[in-house]
C-alpha cells in the first residue's frame, strides 16, 4: 500500500517535470507574438535583415513585422514575417532567429522570401 502510494507520487513528479523540461526543448510549443512593435522584436527583425544583408551583399531597409512567433529554446526562437524595402519596393521576408540574451549570442538561422 504505502509502494503504490509512492509510485504514484512519483509517476506525478515524472509528468510534472517533463512537462516543465518540454518547454526548453526544440518541440516545445510556439506562442503567437501579440505586440509586434515591441522594441526587442523589433530588433530581432532588424537583425535578422543585417546578417542577411552581411551575407548576400544586399541592401534590404527594415520597414515593419507583420506577424511573427516565439518558441522557448536554450534561449528563444522567433520565427518572424517581416517587411524590408529593396531600394524598389517593399517586399515580405519570413526570418528566423535564435537569441541568448544572457549570452550575447544572435544567431540567423534562416532567411527567406520575397514570399
Ligand atoms: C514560420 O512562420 C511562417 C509564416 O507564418 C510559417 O509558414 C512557417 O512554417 C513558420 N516556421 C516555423 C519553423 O515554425
Amino acid at each position: 500500500m504505502h509502494n503504490l502510494f509512492t509510485t504514484i507520487i512519483i509517476i506525478i513528479f515524472l509528468c510534472k517535470s517533463s512537462v516543465a523540461l518540454g518547454g526548453r526543448t526544440v518541440s516545445g510549443g510556439w506562442s503567437p507574438i501579440s505586440d509586434v512593435t515591441d522594441p526587442k522584436v523589433v530588433d530581432i527583425a532588424k537583425f535578422a535583415i543585417d546578417e542577411h544583408n552581411k551575407a548576400d551583399h544586399a541592401s534590404l531597409k527594415f520597414a515593419k513585422v507583420l506577424k511573427g512567433e516565439s518558441q522557448v529554446v536554450a534561449g528563444m526562437n522567433y520565427n518572424l514575417t517581416i517587411t524590408a524595402a529593396d531600394g524598389t519596393a517593399d517586399h515580405d521576408y519570413v526570418v528566423f532567429v535564435w537569441d541568448k540574451p544572457w549570452q550575447k549570442f544572435r544567431q540567423l538561422v534562416s532567411f527567406k522570401g520575397p514570399i
